[in-house]
């Protein structure tokens, strides 16, 4: 059941899909204390009691013990010393104390979860302003809360099929030379690779919607050429818009008044990569049609994909701020910079990027109301998402487009997915991954996946192998790197063969993966799952935050230590366990519920079939194209009797709600094999 309690005067984010009356009263289990200022939500915690939720963050999957700070952020150093990242997802669910419940705080402005962070056993939620839609949800368990939540926030964004093979990216494909040479590295070594990323340096000096005539002469012919290749090019568009006069966006945003603007009418100017930019206001209904019609230009060019970045807003330096800072520093020129006055000079500098202050001095048009963008901060990245999302709805109706943001807020996810924004190659951040994954699924974000082999620092070609294990179940599966560091690709490493066939094994996985995240998307569910959110009466599950259930048959225990040869594994029932090296290079055994060690060598994967539960391998291939899921095998670990649904679709279109999508398979102990649906299979039983 959910519950709404409305406080104040709340803007309306867009967040949820469903119309509910509010209640009188104050929202149940928290003691809410209303200033004039802000809004603060006590509740005090029991001792076992476990805290789930806050979306993208840094720390575990039980958040307690920490302070997070909704407050979107262009923050490269996820430490665990941080409060907030890209994102605000500002939903939780309590486990394990006097009552189960969810609560989901709408508010689009800076909001505060000390979480056991003061106290150890106090939770204390402040909002800034005294004016939120809350939701309070209760179910027979968490997944069911989940599950609630997520129908009230509505369908999450479904990419086309091909989103879910290896891509590859870095921050320094400088031209169609670049790209080529990447491609080839792959294709004559045999890796699969289904799409490579355009970073910034594809544009016309940074500019949106444009792209450099130099290092792309024929762009469309360019987009035909790696298509042959089964070759998807997918390019990156950042918030800000370059300040340069015959730029045409640029042009007709100042003509029809599409920017955001400061207190006394002017626009405001924030430098990002380009230099000077003004900010879309995504947030005015009219600007984001227009912002999201401009992707058309590329759509036209041939290109199916897109990754939206910097829009947290990033704002490297506000003008404003830049120029009273070069007076403060001429000020100082002559001085002898003591103590102090040394700590102001480079304070100076220091705070120009992303300051929070920043965000009072600029404005949005909502209705034709000025809304400070402070008061909405949160909610930029989601409607410049948004304005793609609703774009593509417009201008290619029967084709999914792949859309991703590095930012965002509950609400987006029906337009896009994320990637969890600049990580390092640190063996921590691998670990940081695979806790974020169902933080996120709680929210609606199932597309998505961390940078493989990670974004910033030089990585090393076991960081890279065991980091592509564990993406090798999330949606979204993409190396990429800056500028400046190490080259990750993996056929730059020695050991191609095996990069090659464990990547292939994503493509084997092709027909489960896709099968589980449809079921997810359509059936409100979450595809990575906490051990505790299933083997509920387990005491130990719910300290397992090092493995995770991908979909309805599997577990994954990722090894994430350097020079590990193997790592502890709980496993909470009896399950089976297959050790790959390659699609068709597996051993497989049979390990009773408990505590156990087990191997797994730099180049073998663990994965765990649950009991009565079956895994639809195919052979894999070279690109999406090439995966045959009608020739499949099917492991199944089977006790009285194993099953599966089976979705499957063409990838491209709509038809989701279709019932010929859904195969139904089972597998009686004796590996007599039963399928029903509307595709012909040959399917290849293997008892495990
Ligand atoms: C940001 C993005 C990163 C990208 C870089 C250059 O740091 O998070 O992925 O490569 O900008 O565009």
């Amino acid at each position: 059941m959910i519950t709404k309690y409305t406080y104040g005067n709340p803007f309306q984010t867009d967040a949820v899909v469903q119309k509910l009356e509010v209640q009188n009263g104050d929202v149940p289990y928290f003691t809410v204390v209303k200033t004039e200022e802000q809004l603060q939500f006590e509740y005090t915690l029991e001792n076992e009691e476990k805290v789930y939720g806050l979306g993208e963050n840094v720390r575990g999957i039980n958040k307690r013990g920490w302070i997070y700070k909704s407050c979107c952020a262009d923050e490269p150093n996820h430490l665990e010393d941080r409060t907030s990242l890209y994102a605000s997802h500002n939903f939780l669910v309590l486990d394990g104390g006097k009552e189960q419940f969810g609560v989901f705080f709408d508010y689009p402005g800076i909001i505060t979860f000390d979480v056991g962070y003061t106290h150890l056993n106090e939770l204390k939620i402040t909002l800034s302003e005294p004016d939120a839609d809350v939701y309070v949800m209760t179910g027979e368990s968490i997944l069911d809360i989940v599950k609630q939540f997520r129908q009230l926030i509505g369908r999450s964004y479904i990419p086309p099929k091909w989103a879910f093979g290896y891509q590859q990216s870095r921050w320094g494909y400088m031209n169609e030379a670049d790209i080529r040479e990447v491609v080839k590295g792959h294709r004559e070594k045999k890796i699969p690779l289904e799409s490579i990323y355009m970073d910034i340096d594809y544009m016309e000096r940074f500019k949106d919607f444009t792209v450099n005539q130099e290092r792309f002469p024929d762009f469309p012919e360019f987009v035909k050429e790696m298509k042959a290749q089964h070759i998807h090019l997918v390019p990156i568009i950042d918030a800000g818009v370059k300040v340069e006069e015959g730029y045409d966006v640029y042009e007709e945003g100042i003509e029809k008044g599409y920017f955001c603007k400061k207190e006394n009418g002017e626009y405001f100017v924030a430098g990002v990569w380009p230099g000077k930019v003004h900010f879309p206001d995504v947030l005015n209904k009219e600007a984001r049609e227009w912002f999201g019609n401009k992707y058309q230009v590329l759509l036209d060019q041939g290109i199916e994909g897109f990754w939206n970045d910097m829009n947290e807003p990033s704002i490297f330096f506000a003008q404003d701020r830049m120029d009273e800072t070069f007076d403060k520093i001429a000020e100082l020129k002559d001085k002898n910079l003591d103590l102090d006055t040394f700590q102001q000079f480079t304070g100076l500098v220091g705070s120009l990027a992303n300051n929070t202050d920043d965000f009072k001095k600029f404005y949005h048009n909502v209705d034709g109301k000025m809304m400070r963008h402070d008061k909405v901060h949160n909610l930029f990245g989601y409607n410049m998402t948004r304005a793609a999302g609703e774009a593509f709805e417009r201008l290619s109706p029967e084709k999914r487009i792949l859309m991703f943001s590095r930012s965002s807020y509950i609400g987006m996810h029906r337009y896009g997915g994320i990637w969890t924004g600049d990580n390092k190659s640190w063996w921590n951040h691998l670990l940081l991954n695979l806790r974020m994954m169902p933080s996120l699924n709680m929210v609606g974000i199932l597309y998505t996946g961390a940078d493989i082999g990670g974004f910033g620092a030089d990585a090393t070609e076991d960081l890279v192998m065991r980091w592509t294990q564990l993406a090798m179940f999330s949606p979204l599966m993409r190396n990429h790197s800056a500028m400046g560091t190490r080259e990750q690709e993996v056929y730059r490493f020695d050991h191609v063969e095996e990069f090659r066939k464990i990547i292939n094994i994503r493509y084997g996985l092709l027909a489960y993966i896709y099968s589980e995240y449809m079921k997810s998307a359509l059936n409100s569910e979450m595809y990575f799952k906490p051990l505790s959110f299933v083997y509920t009466d387990d005491e130990f599950a719910s300290q397992v935050e090092d493995q995770l259930l991908v979909g309805d048959s599997l577990m994954i225990a990722p090894v994430y230590n350097q020079n590990a040869k193997g790592r502890y594994v709980y496993l909470p029932e009896e399950m089976a366990m297959l050790r790959f090296r390659g699609v068709d290079d597996y051993d497989t055994e049979i390990l009773p519920a408990g505590h156990h060690y087990v191997g797994a060598g730099l180049f073998e994967m663990l994965v765990f079939v649950r009991p009565d539960k079956i895994l639809v391998l195919t052979d894999g291939g070279e690109c999406t194209d090439e995966v045959d899921c009608d020739h499949v095998k099917a492991l199944a670990f089977v006790k009285t009797k194993a099953e599966y649904v089976w979705y499957e679709d063409d990838g491209m279109g709509k038809d989701y709600e279709n019932p010929d999508n859904y195969g139904r398979m089972t597998i009686e102990k004796d590996g007599n094999c039963v399928y029903t649906g509307s595709r012909e299979k040959k399917i290849e039983v293997k008892l495990l």
